[in-house]
């Protein structure tokens, strides 16, 4: 329930359209972390470079991720951060520990990129109608993500 006076959307809404937000966010933060662990654990000869993509990706992902838990702040709800949280609930694949190579390093990044953007593209169709704001948000996202998921599989070829 919100805890401001002024809503934006009405009670109803606001929980379906920050229930779609949410799992984004989810996944969002758990790519987060996925990608450190990919940049801190790739080796081979092409260290460098992946290691350093990995950064530019991460600094996206949390922009966005930040953007969307304070859109689900905007319409008086708490956004849900919690490591708790994002280890129960998360969909992406879940990453060996070990140094990998930077070919496996591409195709695991590029594996997690997938995944998220499924969910992102879900919560893109589901807020259609519900909230073209937090669409519109979320369409943006995506765009930038799928950029960075190109760059990442062009590596594999
Ligand atoms: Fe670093």
């Amino acid at each position: 329930m919100s805890e401001f006076k002024r809503s934006v959307l009405s009670e109803s809404e606001s929980q379906k359209v920050v229930d779609a937000l949410q799992r984004c966010l989810v996944d969002l933060i758990d790519l987060s972390l996925l990608l450190k662990q990919a940049h801190w654990c790739v080796v081979g000869s092409q260290f460098r470079a992946v290691h350093l993509q990995l950064d530019e990706i991460l600094n996206d992902v949390r922009l966005g991720s930040d953007e969307i838990a304070e859109r689900i702040s905007t319409l008086g709800l708490p956004p849900d951060g919690r490591s708790k949280t994002i280890a129960e609930k998360s969909t992406l694949p879940a990453m060996d520990l070990a140094f990998t190579s930077a070919g496996n390093t591409v195709s695991q990044v590029a594996d997690c990129l997938h995944q998220a953007l499924r969910v992102l593209r879900e919560g893109v169709n589901a807020l259609g109608e519900l909230d073209p704001v937090s669409q519109d948000l979320l369409i943006g996202i995506t765009a930038g993500l799928e950029k960075h998921l190109w760059m990442v599989q062009s590596q594999e070829l």
